[in-house]
């Protein structure tokens, strides 16, 4: 049944979070604002109040498909291309309603959307099997996601890339009074894993073992082997979320038609990604423009992190990291 939000409740857990808060481990973030450090992971105040509530009320059903991420590590995509394939029976491609809604009201984060507004938001509206997403760590999701057959899916990218994605978005939002440390500072700080839901490499970590121990649970996807071979990673994705291609849908090219209208061209084409606001960000935002010598996708820190002694830092404190599991560099 659903639950609905007492001024009372709203009230307690404010006072529950003002109180942890004062408790908890603090930084400060790229944009001058505070970081908190939650169960291990780093994060603005009102997602560590969403992401309790997140935790302690949200009910998982097994046909559930929680699609996560470290931000700016392909979510956009994984998100257009989830609900696609899960939906294109009952949405032929030029009726897809990712033509006239960004992927991200489509498929709304938890925390960052759903929870924030209230701790009991109306999720029984949601069409079976309802495709959410969430940025929050592995080890923090909700017992009730855990313990459910619900299946999760993680899109992961190299860090690096990962760092100037997240870099170029926010200083692309400079125009909204946004005042960014200079990418130096920003290198140090991910450097000590301070960044909204860092450190990347104990996020990744996270959903590497789990899909290690629980591969019919949890898919560990590669934002860079998806853009070297993305018809194979439409096909791997449909079979883990229980819906296959039959033969005739291969022959005539519906993986090839899904892949082509949720790539990064065909998606910034559309008139709904290229107007309006989500959050505090444009709409084009989450589709990076690029200049004559950044190409995006795969490699483009290198264009950003020119001194050697960064690079290098980077890229030897990374391969530590993730020395076990080769998984990223
Ligand atoms: P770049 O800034 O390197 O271009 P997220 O969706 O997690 O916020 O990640 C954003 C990154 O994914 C951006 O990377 C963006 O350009 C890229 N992206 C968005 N949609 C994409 C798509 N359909 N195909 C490939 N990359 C996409």
């Amino acid at each position: 049944m659903e639950k609905i939000e007492t001024s009372a409740a709203v009230e307690e857990l404010s006072n529950e979070i003002q109180d942890l808060l004062l408790n908890l481990p603090t930084e400060k973030n790229w944009d001058g604002t505070s970081l908190y450090q939650y169960q291990g992971c780093w994060n603005r105040s009102q997602y560590v109040s969403s992401t309790i509530s997140f935790q302690r009320h949200f009910q998982a059903k097994e046909s559930d498909i929680i699609l996560t991420s470290f931000p700016k590590s392909g979510t956009t995509w994984l998100k257009a291309l989830a609900f696609t394939i899960v939906n294109r029976s009952r949405y032929p491609i030029e009726n897809s309603p990712l033509i006239t809604t960004p992927p991200h009201l489509l498929v709304p984060f938890l925390e960052v959307d759903l929870y924030t507004k209230s701790q009991y938001p109306n999720l029984e509206d949601f069409p079976n099997p309802r495709i959410l997403a969430t940025h929050v760590p592995y080890a923090s999701l909700p017992n009730s996601i855990l313990n459910s057959d619900c299946r999760i899916v993680y899109v992961a990218r190299n860090p690096l890339d990962q760092f100037i994605s997240h870099w170029n978005f926010l200083s692309g939002s400079q125009q909204q009074n946004m005042n960014l440390v200079s990418v130096e500072e920003a290198f140090e700080m991910i450097c000590n894993g301070v960044q909204t839901y860092g450190p990347v490499w104990e996020h990744i970590l996270g959903y590497w073992k789990a899909s290690q121990e629980q591969p019919h649970k949890v898919l560990f996807l590669k934002y860079e082997d998806m853009k070297e071979d993305i018809q194979f990673n439409v096909k791997n994705l449909a079979n883990f979320l229980g819906c296959p291609f039959a033969e005739d849908e291969e022959a005539q090219g519906v993986i090839e038609e899904i892949s082509k209208f949720c790539s990064f061209d065909n998606m910034k084409s559309l008139e709904v990604n290229k107007n309006g606001i989500y959050r505090r960000f444009k709409n084009e935002a989450f589709f990076r423009k690029y200049f004559f010598f950044s190409k995006g996708g795969v490699g483009d820190w290198k264009n950003y992190v020119t001194l050697p002694s960064m690079s290098e830092r980077l890229e030897k404190l990374f391969q530590g990291k993730f020395s076990g599991p080769q998984i990223l560099i």
